[in-house]
């Protein structure tokens, strides 16, 4: 007997160009899933993102810059299946099964549509569910289809997707107790990071790095562009001489995330210690961020300006995809009585 194959599936939303934070919170970890897992597959939740994004051209940048920012990261599309999922229409037919045997009450529930109405609900709006689409309420179903269309064994994600993973399961149950005689839908399982507080990324203002704050550092920009927002990082006005904490400077959370083990204990007693000046550890940390951030820098911005270039990748993703898809989908459609 052979061990069964292990496939892990990461979805990617195309809601901004992907910065540090997404680089050291879940690009850089979601890369090592070739190695451990005999399949790996990426894809671009252009679909997903579409319930808040209704702007034509910005998706479509979105889209680019996220695809074109996993392959410049090292993201090998021959190793791994990456492709985008509205090029999978296999997802919403599924979908639509799977919303058949979704309890509403489930989606009731989720997290994201809950504080869209308890932010109704603060504002005092007598409809609570003012501003919500059918794409928000529906979202965890898309998203069950995404990561059971493939048949997925792990699913790894931050603390913020947990609970969608667990309705995927809940939802691929709920199918296979229904029509388990026939056919059933692989159950799959979310794997968090431990270190998830440990690897936040400050932002330019010391507040957590994200787009809502509009503090963000590129994952790809130019050197001169990445040293002038270091320049920009918040530190407080200790003298050179001072003792300096190391664990509330955003300055060495930023550089522990790329140095190595020696240099970053290095640097940590030389704050320790006093004698180290911000303006030096800027200098530091930029030169130890270029080192590592500019490699993959060409291939990005060819990628950004060769829209044929990455279609053509994703469109040899979306094949590759498709034949478990079609798989999987006509399983599903027989056991349920369609076609
Ligand atoms: N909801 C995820 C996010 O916001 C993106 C996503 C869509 C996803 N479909 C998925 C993640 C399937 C994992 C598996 O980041």
């Amino acid at each position: 007997m052979t061990t069964p194959s292990k496939t892990a599936l990461t979805g990617i939303k195309p809601t901004g160009v992907p910065h540090l934070g997404n680089f050291v919170g879940a690009i850089r970890p979601a890369l090592r899933l070739v190695d451990e897992y005999d399949h790996a597959f990426y894809f671009i939740a252009d679909y997903h993102a579409l319930t808040t994004i209704f702007d034509r051209t910005l998706l479509a940048f979105y889209t680019r810059a996220v695809t074109a920012t996993w392959l410049a990261c090292g993201l090998d599309p021959n190793v791994a299946t990456f492709y985008r999922q509205s090029d999978v229409p296999e997802t919403y037919e599924l979908m639509w099964i799977l919303s058949c045997v979704t309890a509403k009450g489930l989606m009731n529930r989720a997290h994201a549509y809950k504080a869209a109405r308890d932010k109704n609900r603060a504002a005092g709006e007598e409809d609570l569910d003012a501003g919500v689409n059918m794409g928000l309420y529906n979202y965890p179903v898309l998203m069950a289809a995404d990561i059971l269309l493939m048949e997925s064994d792990v699913v790894p994600v931050g603390k913020d997707q947990v609970q969608h993973v667990e309705y995927a399961q809940d939802i691929a149950e709920r199918f296979n107790r229904i029509y388990g005689q026939t056919y059933t839908l692989k159950v799959p399982e979310h794997i968090t990071s431990a270190d998830e507080a440990e690897n936040a990324m400050p932002g330019l203002d010391g507040r957590k790095m994200s787009k809502s704050y509009d503090n963000t550092i590129p994952r790809f920009c130019e050197r001169a562009e990445l040293q002038k927002l270091i320049r920009r990082l918040k530190t407080d006005s200790a003298p050179v001489e001072a003792p300096k904490d190391p664990a509330t400077s955003s300055l060495f959370a930023i550089y522990k995330q790329f140095a190595s083990d020696a240099d970053r204990e290095h640097i940590r007693a030389r704050l320790l210690n006093g004698g180290l000046g911000w303006g030096e550890l800027r200098d530091i940390v930029f030169e130890e961020l270029d080192r590592h951030l500019a490699p993959g820098r060409e291939r990005y911005n060819a990628l950004m300006a060769d829209a044929t270039q990455v279609e053509s990748i994703l469109q040899h993703g979306a094949a590759k995809a498709r034949v478990r898809a079609k798989r999987v989908l006509a399983a599903a459609r027989a056991a349920v009585g369609i076609g």
